[in-house]
């Protein structure tokens, strides 16, 4: 009896740190984004509006900044663009390492809202074509009621087995302590219910499998975006690239909310 209670303790300890607690081995802030993150220009695989510059350029034209613990990706909000060329001047950034189970947290002040965007998700994808949207439930998980009240933080665990997300609001009591002291050392199981949760019974874990990249994109149209776009109160229609209305063309101060204020990006392993 003596000697058995201290294996039974081991084993219950054994069983967390197996199943769902992870050390951090990423943290990602201000200027640190631009080594861990290379900038792609690259055509838009969804077909949207838009022009993603380089790194260098988005420095320069001040698109992206990194400083401190802060960084701001925006797109462009000054030029009014020729219809027949190229879109609107936005960016894509890659992480150039790739992850296999980890959890990922965010902390984000602001999400790009405005017209023909589509609600900011942090996709992860191992091609350049695949992506995982997230549906959140709760108004303040995106869109202008996310950045009224200063943004919050949006987790995401891939074990082996499932894929779950987490968001909590900035003021949120039900932030999880590991997160708000910072600690190395996660364990997701003390984290409540999750707004998503894909266990591979319903989706195609062997999707997942392989190793990611994780993308932080803005799009404007394109095949995504553009089934939302009359109901966000916006003049003009998207049509896959074209925006009858010419509404992105023609409006660049409607992009000025258009940008991602990250605070920073914890990887745990
Ligand atoms: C660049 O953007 C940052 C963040 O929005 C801002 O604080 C800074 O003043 C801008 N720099 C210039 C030169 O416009
Ligand atoms: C994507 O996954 C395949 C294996 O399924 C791997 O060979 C390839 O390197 C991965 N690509 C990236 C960009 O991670
Ligand atoms: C980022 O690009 C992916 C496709 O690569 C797309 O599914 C997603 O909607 C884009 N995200 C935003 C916020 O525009």
């Amino acid at each position: 009896m003596l000697a058995a209670a201290p294996l039974l303790v081991l084993a219950g300890l054994s069983t967390g740190v197996l199943g769902t607690s992870y050390f951090l081995t990423d943290n990602i802030r201000g200027s640190q984004f631009l080594s861990a993150f290379t900038h792609q220009a690259i055509p838009d695989p969804t077909h949207g509006r838009v022009n993603y510059v380089s790194q260098a350029t988005a420095l320069e034209r001040n698109l992206t900044y990194a400083s401190g613990d802060t960084l701001i990706l925006r797109a462009d909000s000054t030029q009014v663009l020729d219809p027949f060329g190229p879109g609107r001047d936005s960016f894509r950034l890659q992480s150039n390492k790739v992850y296999n189970e980890h959890v990922a947290v965010w902390n984000i002040r602001h999400m790009p809202q405005g017209c023909g965007t589509t609600n900011g998700n942090d996709c992860y994808t191992n091609s350049s074509t695949f992506g995982c949207g997230v549906i959140a439930p709760r108004a303040t998980s995106f869109g202008p009621s996310f950045n009224a009240i200063g943004g919050g933080w949006y987790a995401m665990e891939r074990s082996g087995t499932y894929i779950k997300i987490w968001h909590w609001q900035r003021d949120d009591t039900n932030l999880p302590m590991d997160i708000r002291i910072g600690s190395p050392l996660i364990d997701t199981s003390n984290w409540g219910t999750p707004v998503a949760d894909f266990p591979d019974t319903d989706c195609n874990m062997a999707t997942y499998f392989s190793p990611q990249r994780m993308i932080i994109n803005l799009t404007f149209c394109g095949d995504l975006a553009g089934h939302n776009y009359p109901s966000d109160g916006c003049s003009g229609i998207c049509e896959g690239e074209y925006i009858i209305g010419d509404y992105v063309n023609q409006n660049p101060s409607a992009f000025e909310d258009a940008y991602f204020d990250i605070a920073w990006l914890k990887i745990y392993q």
